[in-house]
């Protein structure tokens, strides 16, 4: 262990009690008691207060149809009337609602007043294609102002939009297509990262051509680099081309509380991605109360959250948090390490940001560039004006926590260990910067009115202290909604009977502490890795190696990994004679490449081995525990006597 297990505490400072929305931890605790006393009241007043009704509610929470449950049901809104319209209505017009800054350094600066026109202008544009409320649309763009207004534009016409990481292959590209039933696809010709024009267009033509598409009758191409794209006639049309005479304003479609605002892919333990649903009503208000909460957002900061819009993170904590906030927010095209490793810092000092929203694997791969290289150390750039630093995504390890505390927030910023996940919509766990003492590596306590909680297997609170199974045991306005077309799926995944359906069921391990009951989150109990802060399920991957015409058997395991939190370790049985050497790597590249163009580059790989066979119990089960102890290169002290072939242990221990 290289950590220090001594137990840190940092206070937040007077400053930061006194000026916070939530100023002190009996500020907290009082919002907290609100919520027990009178659950659906406190969501009722947090919902009127905070979101902008077309039609109020009446009824807040209904249960009727468990664990469908419906928030704010006969209420009335429209998500980008709420990031938009308001703000402008509010004076807000000529304020700065993006800082788009490109790969090559390019700044662009978008008003509120001009942000309602884009969207307008394309909102309008997809209604004279025909998408109507509730249709689907896949969004497959770069980080790009064009994205966020894809996304709005939606939005704004009732229209579900389903974004799909650029990074994602033609296959998952198709998948999420196929599956979402979408009418059509926002896409670019190309993208541009880390000082590459990396291209869009052909992956999706690839998509297209592998059928089940057929849903989806008009591909909208934005125009990144004008490189060499290939157009179908009667399907693709260029967005400057659509956009073309359309009107400045457009009507927002006022919507149900519960009309699906988005459907977002993510993996789980078995099968395919699911698509996970959620609302406008209950959604937005989440994303609201955390912006205002977890990051104090007040109307002089300038936000950044480095997430890709692909992901959740960047949907709450780009598209609609911060805007429905009317704060400023950088939206950034590239990668963190180019032109070199200092990107982050020199864009934080360039753009005076504030609020900075980031995940540990940035920080740590940060880190250790900044030991080889003084002139990308934070230390080398001006981030006097930082005051909140927040994390997400995956475990922040405790040295990777002081690191980021001392030498990017100047030991005066407190960090926000946002723990969540695509299905709960905004944050779960969280301090709040001006009220709750933090702990390196723990998220601490629950955001108020969550009702986090760590069970058995049976469901029965475990005392603290000791490490359960995170559940959380009431409805939340922001929850996921249902697994898009799958509806049993969702009930099986989320509100398992080993619970008698009481409890939503994160799919992580946590531990509260004895004494001051702040959670650590221990992990996935699930097939599901973390790698990168990105969601990865096992099966997928083993399904995609299996598919290749060599492979007979495959099984997929994580091993913890200093940068990335936790590498894929796959185990390969081929259907010819177990491979060494030189063939062994040669072949061992290949699969990673398959299962790069199978599922996205994120998917590959780290480490692949190969043996004769895998080690199964009698039942013919795969003995993934043992798997992982060989990952991790640990001693094997599991009983091994059931296995048929003791010597494929050695095999396998063997990396390439
Ligand atoms: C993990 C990302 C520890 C966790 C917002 C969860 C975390 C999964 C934290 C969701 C954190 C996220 N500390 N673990 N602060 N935040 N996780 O759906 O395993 O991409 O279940 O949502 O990431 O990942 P997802």
């Amino acid at each position: 262990m290289s950590e220090a297990t001594e137990v840190r505490v940092y206070q937040p400072s007077q400053d930061m009690v006194s000026n916070a929305a939530v100023s002190g931890m009996d500020a907290y605790k009082a919002l907290c008691a609100e919520a027990e006393r009178d659950y659906e009241g406190y969501w009722a007043r947090l919902a009127r207060e905070h979101v902008t009704w077309q039609t109020p509610f009446t009824r807040t929470l209904n249960e009727d149809n468990r664990p469908f449950f419906k928030w704010f049901e006969d209420g009335k809104l429209n998500v980008s009337y709420n990031c938009l319209d308001r703000n402008i209505e509010a004076g807000l017009g000529d304020k700065t609602a993006i800082i788009f800054e490109a790969d090559d350094g390019t700044v662009t600066r978008v008003s509120y007043s001009d942000l309602l026109v884009r969207v307008s202008r394309l909102a309008n544009a997809l209604r004279s294609k025909g998408v109507k409320k509730g249709d689907r649309v896949v969004i497959y763009l770069p980080m790009s102002i064009e994205g966020i207004v894809a996304m709005q534009a939606c939005a704004r016409i009732g229209a579900t939009h389903s974004v799909v990481f650029g990074g994602f292959s033609a296959q998952s590209l198709r998948d999420r297509i196929s599956d979402a039933g979408a009418v059509m696809l926002i896409t670019a010709d190309e993208q541009c990262r880390g000082g590459k024009n990396i291209p869009l267009k052909p992956i999706v033509d690839e998509a297209f051509g592998m059928g089940g598409c057929e849903s989806c009758k008009t591909v909208i191409v934005y125009k990144r680099t004008g490189g060499a794209c290939n157009m179908v006639a009667g399907r693709d049309v260029w967005l400057h081309e659509a956009l073309e005479g359309q009107a400045d304003t457009c009507e927002p479609e006022w919507v149900e509380a519960e009309h699906p605002l988005f459907l977002l892919y993510t993996s789980g333990s078995t099968g395919k991605p699911k698509g996970v649903q959620h609302s406008s009503g209950g959604y937005l208000l989440h994303a609201i109360l955390t912006m205002k909460w977890t990051f104090d957002i007040k109307p002089s900061d300038v936000f950044w959250c480095t997430a890709d819009i692909g992901w959740v993170t960047g949907h709450t904590y780009i598209t609609y948090g911060p805007l429905a906030c009317g704060s400023t927010e950088i939206v950034f095209e590239g990668v963190p390490t180019y032109p070199d490793a200092g990107r982050f810092w020199k864009m934080i000092q360039d753009h005076k940001v504030t609020v900075f929203y980031t995940a540990p694997t940035a920080i740590r791969s940060l880190i250790k560039a900044a030991d080889a290289n003084d002139a990308v150390h934070p230390k080398s750039y001006d981030l006097s004006s930082l005051r909140i630093l927040g994390s997400v995504g995956e475990p922040i390890n405790p040295a990777a926590w002081e690191w980021y505390y001392q030498n990017v927030g100047g030991s005066r910023c407190p960090i926000v260990d946002t723990f969540w996940q695509t299905e709960t919509g905004g944050h779960m766990i969280t301090p709040l910067p001006g009220a709750t003492p933090m702990v390196p590596g723990s998220c601490t306590l629950p955001f108020p009115g969550i009702q986090a909680a760590i069970v058995d297997e049976t469901g029965n609170d475990v005392p603290w202290g000791q490490g359960g199974i995170l559940v959380v045991k009431k409805p939340w306005p922001s929850m996921i909604r249902t697994i898009y077309g799958d509806p049993d799926r969702f009930v099986k995944s989320y509100y398992p009977a080993d619970f008698q359906g009481r409890y939503y069921l994160a799919g992580d391990g946590a531990i509260r502490d004895a004494k001051t009951g702040y959670f650590t989150i221990t992990g996935r109990i699930d097939d599901v890795l973390n790698v990168s802060g990105h969601r990865m399920g096992t099966m997928e991957i083993e399904s995609a190696l299996v598919a290749h015409p060599l492979v007979a058997e495959a099984a997929v395991v994580g091993r913890p990994d200093d940068l990335t939190g936790e590498a894929i370790c796959a185990f390969v049985v081929l259907k010819r004679s177990r491979p060494t050497g030189d063939e062994a790597k040669q072949i061992a590249n290949e699969l990673r490449n398959w299962v790069g163009k199978e599922i996205g580059p994120i998917a590959k790989p780290k480490d692949l081995r190969f043996g004769d066979n895998l080690p199964k119990t009698r039942s013919g089960k795969i003995m993934r525990r043992l798997l992982r102890s060989i990952a991790k290169g640990e001693q094997i002290t599991q009983d091994t006597s059931t296995l048929e072939n003791p010597a494929i242990l050695d095999q396998l221990a063997q990396t390439l």
